[in-house]
């Protein structure tokens, strides 16, 4: 790997396809550690980071995602720069998302979320997770190989938020298309066999989501958008439709590629160790936390952001308002204080569930339990389905040559690609 002492985590092409080198390198400075190229604070140690999460009142989201990216739109100045903060919200990336606001906002937004999320709606959701396994699966199980994230994680991670939104079944062909899920096969392809929603395709389903809301508005109706068109804030206040919208629009940017991220990472963990393999198909009740592990292992969000709205201290280190943090999640969640032998993969890890891949405090990510679910439901239909599932090998190459990529980017830690090769179960 690249050296650790000067690369910039932010655009070397080697931590991109393995950054647990650099974060060890940066933890051994220290867990709270001055990262030199965008300026920002690396926290790389577990509790550090949860304190950041925690504390709303000295650290604000509305860099959640962006992080140095823009540059704040500001000069910061003194100790507190909550004011300077409200004045440039809306200059800030995806401001108009609950995942960069702050309390009191950031409540108002996630209620709207909360009214769908309902214990009823997400068991019904898991009933069709099932199905929808399965007809992922005979698109291409006669083939005996895929190519994994195409074949089946986008499609399904699509298509499993697309039902929780009750998005109607005669769209959901549309949206896989649009939100670059690939075509059902014998749907229509075609004209929009390529990338139709262009860079935008939060516009896309803002439009696609005021669309059914209006309709829903003007013709109450029993169904799940039904009940999002009608909800209200905690005060009786009826939002305005783009704002019932954004909460469902922001469930696809959220849940789309992170899931498919995790499905990706935990098959290639089966797929490279075959006595898990074994021990899964045997008991069925170790995918739960094989699920758990493979999250901490990968973290499909590798770092998440925050802006210091006070000056305090952190890990021991000041810091002043106006600093941007970034919370290297994928490397408080193999922090040694926090997790033995954190390097190791095991399915016995007591502590497991303690991993911060899902974040913490008030932005906890609100599609934890769909993405666990669609993790113990993808494992338990693949082991159903198919034996001896392992790599590809013409494309990826014999066992300790393998080759891998990632995507190449700062944020998201995923496969670009995995091939696979599996016998169908007689
Ligand atoms: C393995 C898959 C997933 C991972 C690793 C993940 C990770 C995260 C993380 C780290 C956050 C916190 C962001 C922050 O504090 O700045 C978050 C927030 C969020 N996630 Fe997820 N997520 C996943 C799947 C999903 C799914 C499937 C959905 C929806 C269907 C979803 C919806 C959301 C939403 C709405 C938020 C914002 C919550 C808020 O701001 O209150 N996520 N996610």
């Amino acid at each position: 790997m690249s050296n650790p002492t000067t690369v910039d985590y932010f655009s070397d092409a080697g931590v991109s396809q393995d950054p647990y080198e650099y974060w060890d390198h940066l933890r051994s400075i220290g867990p709270v550690t001055q990262e030199p190229h965008q300026n920002v604070i690396a926290v790389t140690g577990y509790q550090e980071a949860q304190e950041v999460f925690k504390d709303t009142d000295s650290f604000s989201a509305v860099n959640a995602i962006g992080g140095p990216f823009p540059p704040l739109p500001f000069q910061p100045v003194g100790d507190d720069i909550t004011d300077l903060i409200e004045a440039h919200r809306h200059e800030f990336p995806i401001f108009e998302h609950m995942v960069t606001m702050d309390p009191p906002e950031h409540q108002k937004a996630r209620s709207l979320l909360l009214r769908l999320l309902t214990p009823r709606r997400l068991q019904e959701n898991e009933d069709f997770v099932w199905v929808l396994a399965d007809r992922q699966i005979d698109e291409f199980i006669a083939r005996k190989r895929c190519e994994f994230l195409g074949d089946f994680g986008k499609p399904f991670a699509t298509l499993a938020i697309a039902d929780l939104l009750g998005v109607p079944e005669g769209d959901r062909d549309e949206v896989r298309r649009n939100l670059g899920a690939g075509n059902a096969p014998g749907s229509r392809v075609g004209a929009l066999d390529h990338e139709p929603v262009g860079s935008n395709p939060l516009q896309y389903l803002d439009d696609l989501f005021s669309g059914y809301i209006t309709d829903r508005r003007e013709h109450p109706r029993g169904d799940v958008l039904g009940g999002l068109a009608s909800a209200t804030y905690p005060d009786g206040s009826v939002p305005p439709v783009i704002e019932v919208a954004r909460p469902a629009t922001f469930l696809f940017a959220a849940g789309q590629e992170t899931v498919t991220k995790l499905l990706s990472s935990a098959l290639l963990i089966l797929c490279e160790r075959p006595d898990l393999q074994a021990e899964l198909r045997a008991n069925r009740k170790l995918i739960v936390p094989f699920i758990e592990e493979a999250l901490r292992m990968e973290s499909p969000t590798k770092v998440d952001f925050r802006l210091t709205r006070r000056s305090t201290t952190l890990g021991g280190v000041d810091i002043p308002a106006g600093t941007i943090i970034m919370l290297c999640l994928g490397a408080a969640n193999r922090d040694p204080r926090k997790f033995d032998d954190p390097n190791e993969f095991r399915i016995d890890r007591e502590n497991v569930r303690e991993h911060i891949t899902f974040g913490r405090g008030i932005h906890t990510c609100a599609g934890a339990p769909l993405a666990r679910v669609e993790g113990r439901v993808t494992i338990n239909r693949l082991l159903d389905r198919m034996t001896n599932i392992r790599i590809d090998e013409s494309v990826h190459g014999p066992s300790g040559e393998r080759n891998f990529t990632y995507e190449p980017t700062f944020l998201l830690r995923g496969l670009t690609d995995l091939h696979i090769e599996f016998d169908e179960t007689k």
